[in-house]
Parts: structure tokens; sequence; C-alpha cells
């Protein structure tokens, strides 16, 4: 296996002497998920040990042309196995990265080669699918751009990757992934939060205008975020872009959901542009922008929509499939029993099994899917929130649609926040065949019961 090492780390570095796209076959970048180490506190305390990509918290961001080839070789260097989930594409169902679904678990010093295209421009990302509440956690996450052919012009185009850390006070990540508490309220939160900016960025200058490509990694928590200093609009959500470009102040990201926002420098020289985490007790500040001077003496021109990417929305819902989503349990759910694994169990029986969420009864993978739809065919789901805590459902492999009281469609996106008690509907029509999760993105809440699938035939 050293050997073997050896030989692909000599091919890793012989390729960054090549020009960075189109490079001949036969040399498959490697993306090696192993231990490291990071300063994210600061430099009074000492680096925290996480697992990242390249050893790297967030791991490298990939980022790439519209319709370009992605081909990069996990290589799992950790002691547990694990898998790679590109988060928010539409992709072959093969490449999904779902252990036990579309593929068997990476194991130890194993490897697995991921190949596929992508056909929307905007901000995805990738993560570990296996053990995930430890691994994303950890730091097993990256950020996936995909390059508009014709990008709106912009002075910065910065990702800001927002995390939420449970550290100690040597800042060393807690390890008990298994709190019953957290599985039963609101999942592991964190007590560091950072935002990553990729390429950094210290200052700026007033009338600049700034793309910011945000991404929430926190396994568990929602971040509503402030921009100060900057105005401007949100042109994408969860990749896609939105048909009318929404002014901007406040931005709620549930667990992995994105936004894209355009904005222009407002503050004047001397001050500061700022992005800071809106708590219930205080505002934190995660990243502070110089402002050194003026760009330009006029604003900028109007923040235009960012051209369609070639998908479909949804075209009328008339005659659709419904299947219902009932979510149930956790604190104050009153739970009395659900089904895990074929068997039927009390509340007692779950939490011991570590489950304590059940989507219609049943906690964690239903052995049949949730609703089975052909190519084309369109599956409305009213998700019922009947429990005391907000929920993030995410599916893989499509996007869907919001269908408000009034009959309207809300944006694309692939992950809907729902609210404690809240009842949404979402819809969507069949473009992508496979079986795909469609899980709580409240990671510690999949862990803990709430996932299940859905299953599109050609
Ligand atoms: Cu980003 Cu199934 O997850
Ligand atoms: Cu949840």
């Amino acid at each position: 296996m050293n050997l073997t090492r050896r030989s692909l780390m000599a091919g890793a570095s012989a390729l960054t002497l090549m020009p960075k796209f189109g490079f001949a076959s036969g040399n498959v970048e490697v993306l090696e998920a192993r231990s490291g180490k990071a300063q994210l506190v600061s430099a009074e305390y000492p680096d925290t040990e996480i697992w990242g990509y390249d050893g790297k918290a967030p791991g490298p961001e990939i980022r790439v042309p519209q319709a370009a080839r992605i081909q990069r070789k996990l290589l799992n260097s950790l002691n547990e196995p694990t898998t790679i989930h590109w988060h928010g594409i539409r992709i072959d169902n093969a490449m999904d990265g779902v252990p036990g679904v579309t593929q068997e678990a990476v194991q130890p010093n194993g490897e697995f080669s991921y190949d596929f295209t992508v056909p929307d421009a905007g901000t995805y990302w990738y993560h570990s699918h296996f053990n995930t509440t430890e691994q994303i956690s950890r730091g097993l996450y990256g950020a996936l751009i995909v390059e508009e052919p014709n990008a709106p012009e912009v002075d910065h185009d910065i990702t800001v990757i927002v995390d939420d850390w449970r550290l100690d006070q040597n800042a060393q990540i807690d390890p008990d992934f298994k709190q019953v508490r957290d599985w039963t309220h609101g999942g592991r939160l964190g007590n560091f939060l950072k935002a990553t900016l990729t390429p950094a960025l210290n200052e700026v200058k007033q009338n600049q205008r700034l793309r910011l490509r945000f991404i929430c990694v926190a396994t568990d928590r929602v971040m509503r975020l402030a921009l100060v200093g900057m105005a401007g609009k949100i042109v994408a959500l969860d990749g896609m872009p939105v048909d009318t470009p929404t002014p901007v102040e406040m931005l709620t990201l549930g667990p992995a959901q994105r936004a894209d926002v355009i904005v222009d420098i407002t503050g004047a020289t001397g001050e500061k542009a700022m992005i800071g985490f809106v708590g219930r007790e205080q505002t934190i500040v995660l990243a502070s922008l110089d402002i050194t001077g003026q760009a330009s003496l006029a604003p900028r021109p109007e923040i235009m929509p960012l051209p369609a990417n070639p998908i479909q929305q949804l075209g009328t819902i008339e005659g659709a499939q419904i299947t219902a989503l009932n979510m149930e349990g956790g604190a104050m759910g009153g739970l009395q029993s659900g089904i895990y694994k074929g068997k039927r169990m009390t509340t007692e029986e779950l939490v011991q099994n570590g489950q304590i969420w059940t989507f219609n009864g049943v906690a964690g993978m239903p052995e049949s899917p949730l609703a089975e739809i052909s190519l084309g065919e369109t599956l409305r789901i009213p998700i019922i929130n009947d429990t005391s805590f907000a929920h993030a459902m995410h599916l893989h492999g499509m996007h869907f649609q919001e269908i408000f009281a009034d009959g309207s469609f809300g944006p694309l996106r692939d992950t809907i926040l729902i609210e404690r008690q809240e009842t949404r509907e979402i819809a969507f029509t069949a473009s992508n065949p496979g079986d795909w999760v469609f899980h709580c993105h409240m990671i510690s809440h999949q862990a803990a019961g709430m996932m299940t699938w859905v299953r599109v035939t050609a």
C-alpha cells in the first residue's frame, strides 16, 4: 500500500506542472481523506486535529467550468470507511456516494474513482456520507464551484464556508458524537463558529462588487447571517439561479444550504464590511474586511439575474402523485413507538438503538421507498413537521420546488428548512433515474432516524 501511495503522490505533484484543465487521461487527481492539523482558533491555541480532504478543513476547492468532467480518486487514509457525496449535483446515481445505496463504503486504505460531469453552474459542495455527523464535524467537506461561461463581472468571487465546531479548551474537537441530548434536540451544536473565505480577502474598496458564495457546512446549526457595509441581492439558492434577484440584508441558511449573493461595498474608507452571525443572545463577527478606499465614484450597474441552468422548472402539478412525509420524534415530541429495522419498538428501545426520529412511523432507512415514480412523472411531498425542532430536508440527485398555498412555485432547491410544527410542500418532476436518499441534513437527526429514499425508474 505504501508503494502505491508513494507513486500516487508522485503522480499528483507531476500534475501541478500541467495546465489546470484538459490534461491527458491517465492522470486522475487524488482526494485523500486523512487526518491533519488546522489553526482553527488563533495562534494562542494549539492547532486542531482534524480530518479533511488532503488533510485540510475545508478540503481543496474544486472549481471547474460548466459541463466539465470531474474525476477524483478518493483515497481513504482514515481508520474507518468513508465515501464522498457531491451535494446538489445532478449526478449519475452510481456516483452519488451513499454507502449501501449507490456504492459500497470505501474501506481504510481503499479507493474509489468518482467520475461525473456537472450540468449546472453554481455553488455546490462535497462531503463525507459515512458516519456523517462525525466525519463532517471533523472537517471532511469542501466547496465545488461550477463557473458560468458568461459569469457576471465582479471584483472578487469568494467562497464563504461557514462551520460550527465543538471544541474543548485546547481547541480540540469534542469526540463524543453520540450524545443522546444532541440527537433528541437540535443536533450537535458547536461553540466556535468560523467562516473560511476562499480566496482569502482582507481589504475591499467602496463600490467594489463581490460575489459571495455562502455554504453552510455545519452538521446541525441554522446560520442567520447579517451583511454589514455592503448591499446587494441573492442571485442563486442551492446552486440554481433565482428568476428575480432579491435584496439581501439577512440570510438564513440551514445545514447544507447555499446562497450566492452579489453585493457592492457601501461603507466608506476606514469603515469595515462585515459578515456576522446573528444569534439569540449575541451577534458574532465571522469576517471583517477593511474598506481602504474608493474603487469608483459611481455605484455599480444594476444586479442582473444569472444565466439560467439547463434544468426544467416545474410545469404543472396536476395529476401528480402525492406522498406525505410525517416527521415525528425528538424531545417534547410524544413519540410512543416506531419501526426500526422491521421491528416495532418503544421510544426507549429506539433510543437504545440510537434512534429517536421517525418518518411515517419508521426510524432509519426503510426497506421500501417513500415513493416510486418513473421519469417524467411529478411527485408532490407535503412535509408535516410534527416535532419541536426545525429540520433541513435534502433530496439527492434532483432539485425540487416548494408549492405555496396560493399554488405558485418557489425557487429550485435541494434542501428546504422546515421550522417546528410547520407544514410545507415540495414537488419535482423525476428527471434522474436511480434510488435517491431524502433525509434531514441536520446530520445528527439523519443518524438518529430521519432518512428515507425515493426510487425513480427509467
Ligand atoms: Cu449533503 Cu445526503 O447529503
Ligand atoms: Cu432534522
